[in-house]
């Protein structure tokens, strides 16, 4: 099969990356600009606008390609989803990679256009025939990464990729902990990059896409995840413990310092409290010959010798 994947980011490699090592399916790269890197891997680079006055010429450009699996968000996603419908193309996996959509709030601060995608997949669903699924992954490992997930060239406009953004700051051995309405600390599930490509290039074959694929490579909660970092930097870090009071109070002191940065961490923060990456039932582990890393192991590697 064609598998066309939109944008050129950490993840868009790590897909690209399994895809071409792992499977027969045929890749392109579509970007707005050339890519050099890329093109130098092997990988067929096409360039696209993804204006809504450059459709027409966004569908040519996808005759022939089967499956289109995003990373880019709305609305240049929109347009995409649109050219896709009119191309022909059997499956579509929008930049979803998080929590499910089910857990996410009416209003969400995070949410980059993922609701109107799906609601417009939905809509080719029953009118075209055209399967989507939103695969899901819960936190990526990089964001732990040093250099945060910048680092990985992932989430670079999210403003929150830098190392200590989320939940730990390694290099200077501090945590939050964030606690649920249940009064126990949050529960994640995380997946590497990596895994996530491995999981998207077997979940391509699939005789059928259900609208949802979850893959988890750990799930644990938030104490357990400081205890790791600790074990793995062997040093204990010092640790400020949230409740949807304290985070509400951080979130006004950020609103009142108009700091955005700020309130995206804090919302990030109350979003993890809620439980909205946290998934008990990874439906894609069983279906794909694909064994993740587990967090502790992938944790060890990217701070070796650091
Ligand atoms: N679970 C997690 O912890 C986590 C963390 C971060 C991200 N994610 C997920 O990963 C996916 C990618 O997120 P991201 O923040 O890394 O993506 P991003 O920074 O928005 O970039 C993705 C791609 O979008 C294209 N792009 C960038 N700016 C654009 C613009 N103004 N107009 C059109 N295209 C543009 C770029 O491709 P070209 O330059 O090649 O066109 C880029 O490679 C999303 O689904 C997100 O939810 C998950």
């Amino acid at each position: 099969m064609r598998v066309a994947i939109a944008g050129s980011n950490g993840l868009a490699c790590s897909i690209a990356d399994a895809i071409t090592t792992n499977t027969y399916h045929q890749i392109i790269i579509l970007s707005r600009a050339p890519k050099p890197q890329l093109s130098a891997r092997g990988w067929q680079v096409v360039v696209v606008n993804y204006d809504e006055s450059h459709r027409q010429e966004l569908a040519f450009k996808l005759a022939g390609v089967s499956v289109v699996v995003s990373v880019i968000s709305s609305p240049p996603q929109i347009t995409l989803i649109d050219a896709a419908a009119q191309a022909g193309v059997r499956r579509f996996a929008p930049a979803e990679f998080e929590g499910p959509a089910a857990l996410r709030p009416q209003q969400d601060a995070l949410d980059r256009g993922k609701r109107l995608a799906l609601e417009r997949l939905r809509y080719y669903y029953q009118t075209r025939g055209m399967e989507y699924t939103s695969f899901v992954c819960g936190i990526l490992y990089e964001r732990f990464a040093p250099g945060g997930m910048y680092a990985s060239r992932i989430g670079l406009r999210s403003g929150i990729g830098a190392e200590g953004d989320y939940l730990v700051n390694i290099s200077q051995r501090k945590a939050q902990i964030p606690y649920g309405t249940n009064g126990q600390p949050a529960i994640i599930s995380l997946t590497s990059a990596e895994d996530v490509g491995k999981f998207v290039a077997a979940a391509i074959s699939l005789p059928q896409w259900p609208p949802e694929l979850r893959m988890s490579g750990d799930r644990m909660n938030v104490s357990r995840l400081v205890q790791i970092v600790e074990t793995v930097r062997g040093a204990g870090f010092e640790k400020a413990h949230y409740n949807s009071q304290s985070m509400w109070s951080a979130l006004q002191l950020a609103q009142s310092a108009q700091d955005i940065q700020q309130q995206l961490r804090v919302i990030t923060l109350m979003a993890t409290a809620s439980g909205r990456f946290d998934f008990a039932s990874p439906n894609l582990n069983s279906l794909v010959a694909v064994t993740p890393t587990r967090f502790q192991a992938w944790l060890q590697e990217a701070w070796r010798d650091r």
